[in-house]
């Protein structure tokens, strides 16, 4: 069912999007990320169409609008969303962030938050060891629910006896639908090959992925509680896959002192939030991390993790890489595979070519890395 929609998508080759640039730095990396996506439609004979909708924090100053009930629905009728970056320096914390970019993650219940760590060669990472054959696995972050739901209190606000709760919410269905996403995906990865962390045993037992659980069961004692049961349970259907669990503190220690150990990692939220930032760091910075909001049965939105970056804005400094990953991950979820991975030797190339996350630093532009990219597309 979720497959033939999109399978129907990609025969009829048509593609319309909803393209959000946000503000900040967003709209520049956008922009870039629209010229390759261009390129790609003509390199591989796909028609592209878009609308360019102004959901940001300047639209808020102006008329006070979010994110109306409205708009979110006309999304709907999008095959997919393509964002730049949410947050505005002259808005309060929180607002926009709530009430435009989650509003669109909860109401298209893009449960999903898939998230590739993964470190091209000769791009220049914190960690010294880390290589292209070692830095390689997928965050699974749930995107729906924990702590996320914005459900709490402030009791006896103000005073000195004042309390505030925050809860950390989670069904069954939120978590089993993730971790059955996650378990799929980690075979999914592993079509073609066989994981290479796995050791001969394991290799010989069968498996062919690893899925590793993030949690913090031994003090979120009923949260990951649930977790961890579901996890077991939906497991039994998946013999291929090695399982492991790991706490979240350590797994940060493990991502920065191992990360060849993980394959793919499924964690809540609020986890998966912080674990991905410390991910792109290792992989070369925010400006080559890209993300994506899956809905496996509605329409997905794909993102630069990056923030706004308000110091770069306009600038055209920052770089647009992070952006133009998030267009090689929506074709490969609309199933443009070979647009997918002609874009991915792109980035590759390009990558080699420049590093940081700063465009400027290495004496190229926003633009020009757009171009040098739309120009291997093109060879
Ligand atoms: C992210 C961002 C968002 C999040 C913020 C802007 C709400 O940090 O996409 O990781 O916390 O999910
Ligand atoms: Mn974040």
């Amino acid at each position: 069912m979720v497959m033939s929609k999109l399978n129907q998508l990609y025969k009829e080759k048509k593609m319309k999007l909803a393209v959000i640039g946000g503000d900040g730095t967003g709209p520049e990396v956008v922009a870039e990320a629209l010229k390759s996506l261009e390129a790609l439609s003509k390199r591989f004979d796909f028609e592209l169409a878009y609308d360019e909708l102004d959901y940001n924090g300047t639209r808020y100053l102006q008329t006070q609008q979010l994110l109306s009930d409205d708009e979110l629905e006309a999304l709907k009728t999008y095959d997919a969303i393509l964002l730049g970056a949410i947050g505005h320096t002259d808005v309060k914390p929180g607002i926009l962030e709530k009430d435009i970019l989650l509003k669109m993650r909860f109401g298209l219940d893009q449960y999903i938050n898939l998230r590739p760590i993964k470190l091209y060669d000769s791009v220049d990472s914190p960690l010294k060891h880390a290589n292209s054959a070692t830095l390689d696995y997928v965050v699974v972050r749930e995107n729906t629910g924990g702590l996320y739901t914005g459900v709490g209190s402030f009791e006896a606000k103000g005073t000195g006896d004042e309390v505030a709760i925050q809860q950390m919410i989670y069904t069954r269905q939120q978590v089993e639908r993730c971790i059955r996403f996650a378990f799929d995906y980690a075979l999914s990865r592993h079509q073609n090959d066989v994981w290479r962390g796995l050791s001969e045993a394991d290799k010989e037992a069968g498996y062919v992925a690893q899925l590793t659980l993030c949690g913090k069961t031994n003090v979120l004692t009923y949260v990951f509680d649930l977790w961890e049961r579901v996890f077991e349970e939906v497991a039994k259907d998946y013999p291929t896959v090695k399982t492991n669990y790991v706490h979240v503190d350590a797994v940060c220690i493990y991502m920065v002192d191992d990360p060849g150990r993980f394959d793919v990692i499924v964690t809540s939220n609020m986890f998966g939030d912080i674990i991905t930032d410390l991910g792109a760091i290792t992989q070369g910075g925010l400006g080559v991390a890209p993300g994506a909001n899956i809905n496996p049965e509605g329409v997905s939105m794909f993102e630069p993790i990056g923030g706004t970056a308000p110091d770069f804005t306009g600038k055209n400094q920052i770089n647009p890489m992070a952006a133009i990953g998030a267009v090689q991950l929506l074709l490969s979820h609309l199933g443009y595979l070979d647009a997918a991975s002609c874009l991915e030797n792109a980035i590759k190339v390009v990558i080699k070519k420049m590093d940081s996350q700063l465009a400027a630093k290495m004496g190229f532009s926003t633009t020009e890395i757009g171009d040098l990219v739309v120009q291997e597309i093109m060879t």
